[in-house]
């Protein structure tokens, strides 16, 4: 596929198409070692082109490890809160979309892509993908209720919820600390299963996905690209579920 080389700078996120036009101007920009002939010239996956001195390698598909902050809603658009979208620059929402939901109260690993492919096999129900979270709970939570919780707990729905591993980190009177992995995406799923046991959930964040853990060098509202290994570790998660 061949396309307008400012369209393929705008689309790898080097800037917006009036900004990627000067830089070719200016001759930041060379494909396969020439400058090119203007901002129209057809590019495709073939070519070599380079920005101020480094290689940029054309991706159909984007995949992002956001910190997903409390406050924002896990969604494209939304006419009253913030998305978490918009903590990507403009350039570079076209088509993405985040991996399933968080509340607008829960914090932590959201996956952001345009893959759509990834998103359904991440969040079909078959696929028994892990998510752990941390949660601070009100009340003493028990042993008794870790046993219940591997055994599945009636939250209102169709049966039991899939057996789900519970480890409490710290219990005391007021409040518990602990993790918890479940295999399934119920809404408010985390919140739903403590209040099954009477408790509430006071703070949800969620630590992991698919074996891919929430990066400690990113603060709430900042991403990262995932690397080609970290990409191949979360699609082995279902394949082995195939
Ligand atoms: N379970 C919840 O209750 N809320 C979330 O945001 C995620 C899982």
């Amino acid at each position: 596929m061949q396309i307008r080389l400012d369209k393929y700078l705008a689309d790898m996120g080097i800037g917006t198409r009036s900004q990627v036009k000067q830089y070719i101007r200016k001759k930041q920009v060379f494909v396969n070692g020439n400058f090119p002939k203007g901002p129209e010239q057809k590019v495709g996956e073939e070519d070599i082109i380079s920005f101020q001195g480094k290689e940029i390698s054309y991706q159909k598909y984007e995949y992002y490890l956001f910190y997903k902050p409390q406050g924002c809603v896990s969604a494209v658009t939304d006419q009253h809160h913030k998305t978490v979208l918009d903590y990507f620059p403009e350039n570079r929402r076209k088509g993405l979309f985040p991996v399933g939901r968080l509340d607008i109260d829960t914090e932590g690993f959201l996956l952001i892509t345009n893959d759509g492919g990834l998103a359904h096999n991440l969040l079909a129900p078959g696929k028994h993908v892990p998510k752990t979270y941390f949660a601070k709970v009100s009340g003493r939570v028990t042993e008794e209720e870790v046993q219940k919780f591997a055994k599945g707990v009636d939250i209102g729905e169709k049966g039991l919820t899939l057996p789900a591993k519970l480890n409490l980190l710290s219990v005391e009177e007021e409040l518990s600390q602990v993790e918890l992995t479940i295999t399934e995406g119920k809404f408010h799923q985390v919140k739903r299963m403590f209040q099954a046991v009477g408790k509430e959930v006071l703070y949800l964040k969620r630590i992991s996905m698919g074996g891919l853990g929430l990066d400690e060098s990113l603060m709430p509202g900042e991403y990262r690209a995932i690397t080609e290994e970290e990409l191949q570790k979360i699609t082995k998660q279902w394949m082995m579920e195939t």
